[in-house]
């Protein structure tokens, strides 16, 4: 009995030392010490051991059965700390590479523009209002005292989604959802995309961006239209810049007109900037209709209003001197990272 035991032991020995994996271990453990293991059935075999000598070969199975333990536990921790070390290999960090740069991305200059043209606005107590790009036609002409038969519904300008709805083709269409709202005095700018069905050349693209602007109180009249947009042109084109209103039409407003500055480059000389006309164009404008008025539900006799369009990109252009308005929607690195 005593020497089955010694070579049930020097057995687990050698295949607990052989073992290459973690895994083999519990399949040892279970050959040697399981309910059907070697030792085990030794112990079921007591029975066959004579009354006295059974404490002793107990004494020597519980021998056994704590060395092939011990062996099995310290097998175990060289195999855990391989593993670890293994690991610990795999996850290294060189410290002494050179790290990888982060590129910083620049703001575009529509974005810059537009954040100098809210600052003066908001300057003015204005606030900024947002709205929605996909319209109601109502929205974008009816409300806008824009006719039925007017040139700028036709579907050569205009990208119709239904008879009913259209992407909007100006901002002024935000100045409706406002009125709407009845909060009066008004004193908003709504800047967003506007979509026009155009081709795209150096001036022209299918989308572009404006801002609107929209003054309603009592006792508003052209004078103040006048100054505001002076004022407006001076602080985004430089103190000196003079400013020139023409008449115009637009149908949401009477009268109506356009608005020039003094070329910022020749001072209004004439110079290849502005054409040798020494002044640009920078905005429509006008005190707001009373059709328009009476639409939103606001009393024309009570309250008076002016409003003004803005094309974003025309600024820019003329701020930054690009001569091609193709340049702002390429988003080319080489260009966006000078500004
Ligand atoms: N919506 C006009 C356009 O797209 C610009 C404009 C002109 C807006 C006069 C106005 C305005 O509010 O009063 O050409």
């Amino acid at each position: 009995m005593k020497d089955k035991l010694e070579s049930i032991l020097s057995n687990a020995m050698t295949q607990i030392e052989a073992s290459v994996e973690l895994d083999k271990l519990n399949d040892i453990r279970v050959a040697f010490l399981g309910k059907k293991g070697e030792l085990t059935s030794v112990l079921k075999s007591m029975k066959d051991v004579a009354p006295e000598e059974r404490p002793k070969v107990g004494q020597l199975v519980n021998e056994a059965r704590n060395r092939i333990e011990t062996k099995l536990e310290e097998k175990k921790a060289v195999f855990e700390r391989k593993i670890r070390e293994e690991k610990m290999k795999a996850e290294v960090i060189d410290v002494t590479l050179p790290g990888r740069k982060m590129e910083i991305g620049h703001r575009h200059p529509n974005t810059i523009t537009l954040e100098e043209v809210e600052k003066i606005f908001i300057g003015m107590g204005y606030e900024v209002v947002e709205g929605p790009e996909v319209e109601y036609d109502y929205y974008n002409f009816e409300a806008l005292n824009i006719p039925e038969n007017h040139p700028a519904k036709d579907e050569q300008d205009t990208f119709y989604v239904n008879d009913k709805i259209v992407l909007r083709t100006q901002t002024s269409s935000v100045q409706v959802h406002v009125m709407e709202e009845g909060k009066l005095p008004i004193r908003m700018i709504s800047p967003g995309r506007v979509f026009r069905s155009d081709d795209v050349d150096a001036t022209h693209s299918p989308s572009f961006h404006q801002i609107e602007g929209l003054v309603i109180d009592k006792n508003v009249t052209f004078a103040d239209l006048k100054g505001t947009l002076e004022q407006f042109a001076k602080q985004l084109f430089g103190e000196k810049t003079k400013v020139k209103f023409r008449p115009h039409h637009f149908p949401f407003t009477e009268p109506s007109a356009e608005m020039d500055v003094t070329c910022f480059k020749c001072g209004g000389k004439g110079c290849r900037f502005c054409k040798g006309e020494g002044w640009i164009e920078i905005l429509g404008c006008g005190m707001v209709h009373p059709h328009v008025f009476e639409m939103s539900g606001i009393n024309p006799e009570e309250y008076t209003g002016f409003a003004f369009g803005v094309g974003l990109e025309r600024i820019a252009l003329l701020k930054y001197e690009i001569d091609d308005m193709r340049l702002l929607y390429e988003n080319d690195k080489r260009f966006l990272s000078q500004f």
